[in-house]
Parts: structure tokens; sequence; C-alpha cells
């Protein structure tokens, strides 16, 4: 049961300006319209409640802001930035502040017009999303036919002179191809490779049966990461982050709640994390009503894990607690519904044998069931429309029967 609403954690005490920095990242979902449907999309599951979306002057107040109270780098993302056609206004005026700017796009609309325009307004660098080095799998993933077209956008990324990071989020489906992605980086003259593990937040939690590897398929890829970096060398700096559920002590999520990142979501909620959303219990402050200054030093929503106080045990008293802050609030909530509980990746959590459970069903089920046996539910308004209807029904019978509060 969440208990976020205990007295003890119900106002968290406004942050000593001293004792926070500023918050160094700005990440700017401008709209959860996505043309792709990727079965491990990390925007919420009930993204169709927030259609809303912030003007031009409305995000560019959020850039003004941001800059003033000290950050730096600057992510552009969704759902699919590029559905903005004031994107490029945005560059503009973020390149103007002094932001080091990243779009971070799935290539759909990445015309050689807005490339043009995007680079004579100062974009500095482009993340751009496969899904796999086949096309099969690229296109089944994202449930379009965008293979080819990515193909393209990323030779166009090249040939205006942006550095370029491909991106590839690696789950049990692709983890046996790691090496053509990489071959398929080199052969596109990739700067950067960011293989990142599926983390299971958002759709990725959705479909988690289904895309969570084997400890084989990890311990292989890495073997084959390592084989390339040592080949490569700095050709292309290959990233490869692996999933936490294989691990026994947490991650430093975000770097700490409210330490560095500072998230806008599409209709303005500002965000101490992608996923902190389905966090319930808690009110997220609106860059329409609200100043970012006081949202990240003095909001309940930005304080409420910060520092020490809010820990329970095993974190209470941990000696590592320092070093992790107890692991990520999200996946807490997500598995012990209790966001103020110790990450249940840690081998020190009462529920950590959840996290090895699933570890080890995932392993059963790719010995027993083919991928086509294992349905994916993608990301789309038609699913989240269901998904959040029913847990919204789901709710209203625990709380009918007191198990809620
Ligand atoms: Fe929300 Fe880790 S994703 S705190």
């Amino acid at each position: 049961m969440t208990d976020l609403s205990t007295p003890s954690q119900e106002h968290a005490q406004p942050a000593s300006r001293s004792s926070v920095g500023p918050p160094l990242w700005l990440l700017a979902e401008l709209t959860y319209r996505c043309p792709l449907h990727c079965a491990f999309c990390y925007n919420p599951v009930n993204y169709t409640d927030h259609r809303d979306e912030l003007s031009t002057a409305q995000w560019i107040d959020v850039l003004q802001q941001a800059r003033k109270l000290g950050a730096a780098q600057l992510g552009f993302s969704g759902g699919e930035p590029l559905m903005r056609d004031d994107l490029e206004a945005l560059v503009a005026e973020a390149h103007r502040l002094g932001f080091y700017t990243n779009l971070i796009t799935s290539g759909v609309g990445l015309t050689e017009a807005r490339l043009g325009t995007l680079k004579a307004n100062g974009l500095d660098h482009i993340q751009l999303s496969f899904q796999d080095s086949t096309q099969e799998l690229n296109d089944f993933l994202s449930s379009t036919r965008t293979f080819d077209l990515k193909n393209r956008v990323a030779r166009s990324i090249k040939a205006h002179g942006f550095p370029m990071v491909l991106n590839c989020v690696l789950h049990r489906y692709n983890l046996p191809h790691v090496d053509k992605i990489i071959d398929m980086a080199l052969a596109m003259g990739a700067e950067y490779l960011e293989l990142a593990n599926t983390q299971y937040y958002g759709w990725a939690h959705t479909n988690r049966a289904q895309l969570m590897p084997t400890a084989e398929q990890l311990r292989e890829a890495e073997a084959v990461v390592e084989r390339y970096r040592k080949e490569i060398g700095n050709r292309c700096k290959i990233f490869f982050v692996v999933p936490d559920y294989f691990e026994t002590r947490p991650k430093r999520c975000m770097n700490g709640w409210g330490s560095v990142f500072l998230g806008i979501a599409p209709d303005g909620a500002a965000l101490p994390c992608h996923s902190a959303r389905s966090l319930p219990g808690l009110t997220f402050p609106n860059v329409k009503d609200t100043s970012l200054e006081h949202i990240w030093f003095d909001s309940d929503a930005f304080n409420r894990f910060r520092g020490f106080e809010w820990m329970k045990e095993p974190c209470r008293s941990c000696d590592e607690k320092s070093k992790d802050l107890g692991g990520c609030r999200c996946q807490a909530y997500l598995l012990t519904q209790d966001a103020a509980n110790a990450d249940p990746v840690c081998d020190k959590s009462a529920h950590h044998e959840q996290v090895v459970r699933v570890v080890r069903d995932a392993a059963r089920r790719s010995e027993t069931l083919a991928p086509d046996e294992q349905p994916v539910t993608f990301r789309n308004d038609a699913n989240s429309r269901r998904l959040t209807a029913s847990t919204r029904e789901t709710a209203a019978a625990s709380r009918d029967e007191g198990t809620q509060p």
C-alpha cells in the first residue's frame, strides 16, 4: 500500500537554497504525440489523459527561467518533438540563451529542410533512435514501417555536420543482434552509440514479461560490446547501460530526486524524473501557474525525496545510502506500491525477491514460449485509454474494499 500520504511525508520542507544546486539538465517533453508505437516507450501509459500542450510562448518562458536558474543542457524530447512545428523557434531561443541542445528523435519528420533550419538555428546534437539493425524487428517493435526512413535520416544528419548519437533500446528480442547494431552505427558514422537496456517504466513495464532478457543474453551482449570497444577504440563511443533488475544494488536514479534533472511534460507539469507522474499522492506543480524557481526549491513534489529524511529502513541506517540514495522512487512504487521503500533491486530490501522472481520467470518464458506466443501491447491511443480505464477500475475497487487510502 502506498503511504505517500502518511503525515511525516505529507508536506516536505522547502529546500534551503544553499543545500540544493541548480537544475543542470532540462528535458523539454514538447508533446506526447508520436508517430511510433514502441512497446518500451517510457511515456506514461495514461498519456491520453494529458493532451494539453504548452504554447510556443510558454515554452520560451520555461527555457528563459531554466537558464536563469542555471540549467545548461537541454533535451528536446517527446513523444516525437518534430510533431511541433515550433521546434525550430524553440531551438533558436535555446541557442540564444546559451544552452547545449540535443534533439531526441525517432527521425520521423526530420526532412532536409528542417535539418537545415535546425542547424542554422544552433542545434548542437541529435540523438536518433533505432529499434534494431533489421528492418523486420525495427518495424515490428515500433509498429511502423520506418527502418528505411531512419537510415535516410541518419545519412542526412551526418551530411549536415551534426554529431550523432545512435540510440537503441535493448531487450530480449534484439540483444542477440548487438554486433549487427554496432556495425550499423559504425557504418553510419555515429560518434556515440547508446545501447540502453530497457528500464521497466511506462509501456516497458506493461510489456515487462515480453521484453525482459535472460542473464545469459546479457552476458553475451556485454562480451560483444567489450570486444568491439577494443577493436574500434575511439571511432565510436559505446555506452552499454545494464538493466538494474540484474543487479544487487540500485542505480542512483536521476542522480537523486530534485538534484540535477528537471523535466517539463507537454502540459507544463514539472517532474523530477521521466516517470514521476506514475506516483500517486504527489501533485506536480505546473509551469503555467508557478515559477520554475519556486517549483525547484520550494514545491512539495521536488522536496519529497531530497536528502535522507524520507528514508525508511533498511535505507535509513544503510552505510551505502549516500551512494545510491535508496535507488529509484518510481521503481520502488511500481514493485512495492510505496515510493518511500528501498528500491527492491537492492538485495537488502525485503522486496528483493520480487525482482529475482521477475528475472527467473523471464528465463522460464523464453525457454517455453516462442516470441509470437507472447503478444506485445503497443503504445497507442486505444491501448492507453483501455489500460488507463482498467487501472482506474482496479483503484476504485480497492478503495471500495478499503484496501487503499
Ligand atoms: Fe522516477 Fe527513478 S524513474 S525516480
